[in-house]
């Protein structure tokens, strides 16, 4: 009789981990670890490398990304970290999103790269999981991926890129590049200075320098407990990097052997955690997006957490940290004055203390080994609870007959606070196209108490949500530096003014409510009463609806592509409260299509 090939013949390993999870492949278990074996020795790996728990690094590396360009080392330093606890670390690729090149929108990217990220987690014989990324829309894909594969997972961020210097003054992206750019649009800078500023707004690898997506998402993972707090902030090029990639690595293997997976991990106070942490960072609008895809991936935490526990939290969370573009400084300044684990400490009377962590302490039993002791400085940075930049709600979710399934707006971003509570004729624009034609036309009817209005830029509309939420002020309206406008899309992190985005249901659907304003309807924001409404009765409504079915235009109703990946993200992308995730990756599946 034939012995059975090795399954049996290390002690210290059983069948379901390392390289024999899984063999199932070929019908016959051992004959699948042979082939296994066969191809991965050509790699150069001993038999005693093979018998080790298999941590697997997800490598988001690409020429195209600067902000992963410090990937190769960080991989190094996990696998440091993990071979030097008897692991055996392999990295392996999936596809790589940078903001600037990814056309038509890196949202549209996310839902792609989160399916990467979860079929090769599942598809490898790996037991844990580091996944490596940092620019806006990779962290977010990685954490719904990671979720849904459930395998025990650490994330690790590239880490914020060091800010520049002009002149003597400091410039970061990408609050810098609008700022300077509208400077030079102005005429107040000439070509020259704009192209030495264009040399030093991103002057190193790393992800963006101030409080846009990526710094709110790498604080969320802190929030969440999946990230120690150091990981958020330390520079891309700093040594504290790689020694952070090299304990993540050691806490692979740890996490192997308990067996925490994020599933186990995150419960519904840690999201919470992370919504009061975004709340007191002033985070961006897009996490909140973010938030509720990785929520719904999440089986016992989805339809737990919703928007208005955003609101709930929001009422009691002062906005602490004095960071671009809410405030004044970069990363690497709140790294400096004590990161994260500062702000944790500060937070403390606010947190859900029970909630784990990616190590198997609690949070609470985290901050208590963890001392922070405050210095000179630090508390301009972060703030103490009772000196905050604003007392409460930097985010607020809005509902009203304009967005049955809520909107988002960053209060502590607006320019002219007096257009919270505002009501005014709306200006509509169909699309993004009819925008740029007509807004800066002689013959626009538009006052400064008017409110404009972009239908057609949500998920579907113009698929993946583009970042034109911020709705330029009309050329005509001379000196007027904010007014109130709204959108079903995005804004980018990095942007202010009285802006309400991702409007629910979106206006490309059938019956949105957006999608039916017309020029001249009357719109209330109310942000202190969370409301945003139009004096547009139901029966109204309704007649609209049916006079645009009879008429569809181009833009209206789902599915425009016929093929390839737009098609279907424009038949199954949820609306912006779900996340706009993919209904059939959610954990209810198909439930969270509008
Ligand atoms: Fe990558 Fe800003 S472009 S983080
Ligand atoms: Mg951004």
């Amino acid at each position: 009789a034939t012995q059975d090939y090795d399954l049996a013949r290390d002690p210290t390993s059983d069948a379901t981990t390392g390289l024999r999870q899984g063999l199932t492949s070929y019908g016959d278990a051992h004959f699948s670890l042979f082939l296994r074996k066969v191809f991965i020795k050509a790699l150069g790996y001993s038999e005693d490398a093979l018998s080790r728990p298999i941590v697997g690094i997800v490598n988001t590396y690409s020429s195209f990304n600067p902000c992963h360009a410090n990937v190769p080392q960080l991989i190094e330093a996990v696998k440091r970290g993990v071979q030097l606890q008897g692991g055996l670390a392999i990295d392996f690729p999936t596809i790589s999103i940078h903001e600037s090149f990814s056309s038509p929108t890196s949202m549209f990217l996310r839902n792609l790269m989160s399916m990467d990220t979860e079929e090769m987690i599942k598809a490898q014989p790996i037991d844990a999981v580091i996944t490596i990324g940092g620019c806006d829309k990779t962290v977010p894909a990685q954490l719904m991926g990671a979720i849904s594969a459930n395998k025990p997972c650490l994330p690790l961020v590239t880490g914020p890129m060091m800010p520049g210097s002009h002149r003597g003054k400091r410039i970061g992206a990408c609050t810098d590049c609008r700022n300077n750019w509208a400077t030079y649009r102005a005429g107040d800078i000439d070509m020259e200075e704009i192209a030495d500023v264009n040399e030093e707004l991103a002057p190193t690898a790393g992800t963006c320098g101030v409080m846009g997506t990526a710094s709110t998402m790498a604080c969320l993972l802190v929030g969440l407990g999946l990230m120690a707090p150091q990981g958020a902030t330390a520079p891309a090029v700093s040594a504290a990097r790689l020694r952070i990639a090299e304990k993540t690595g050691a806490n692979a293997v740890a996490a192997i052997s308990a067996q925490r997976r994020p599933q186990s991990i995150l419960s519904r106070e840690s999201f919470l955690n992370a919504i009061t942490v975004l709340q007191a960072i002033g985070g961006s609008t897009n996490a909140v997006v973010h938030l509720m895809a990785i929520i719904n991936r999440h089986p016992e935490v989805a339809g737990t957490v919703n928007l208005e526990d955003y609101n709930l939290i929001g009422a009691r969370t002062p906005l602490l940290v004095d960071l671009k573009p809410s405030g004044d400084n970069y990363m690497t300044d709140f790294h400096n004055a004590g990161g994260m684990l500062a702000l944790l400490h500060t937070l403390r009377p606010l947190l859900y203390l029970n909630a784990k962590t990616v190590t198997g302490q609690t949070m609470g039993e985290m901050l208590d080994t963890t001392p922070f002791r405050s210095f000179p400085g630090s508390a301009d940075i972060i703030r103490p609870l009772s000196n905050p930049l604003a007392s409460s709600s930097s985010l607020v979710v809005l509902q009203g007959n304009l967005c049955p399934g809520g909107a988002v707006i960053k209060a502590s971003a607006s320019k002219n606070k007096k257009l919270l509570r505002h009501q005014g004729p709306a200006v509509v624009f169909e699309n993004s196209e009819d925008l740029a034609q007509r807004i800066d036309s002689a013959d626009l009817d538009v006052s400064h108490d008017s409110v404009l209005v972009l239908q057609n830029i949500g998920p579907v509309g113009n698929p993946g949500m583009p970042e034109a939420g911020m709705i330029p002020i009309p050329r005509k309206l001379k000196g007027i530096t904010d007014m109130l406008r709204l959108s079903d899309g995005r804004m980018s992190g990095t942007a202010g003014g009285t802006i309400v985005l991702h409007i629910s249901p979106e206006a490309a659907l059938d019956e949105s409510p957006l999608g039916i304003v017309r020029n001249g309807d009357v719109i209330t924001l109310d942000v202190e009463a969370r409301k945003l409404n139009v004096n547009v009765s139901a029966e109204e409504m309704a007649r609209r609806w049916k006079e645009r079915k009879v008429k569809p235009t181009t833009t209206k109703g789902r599915s425009k592509a016929k093929r390839g990946y737009r098609a279907l993200y424009e038949q199954r992308v949820n609306q912006a409260e779900h996340g706009a995730d993919f209904d059939f990756l959610t954990a209810a599946g198909a439930d969270t299509r509008a």
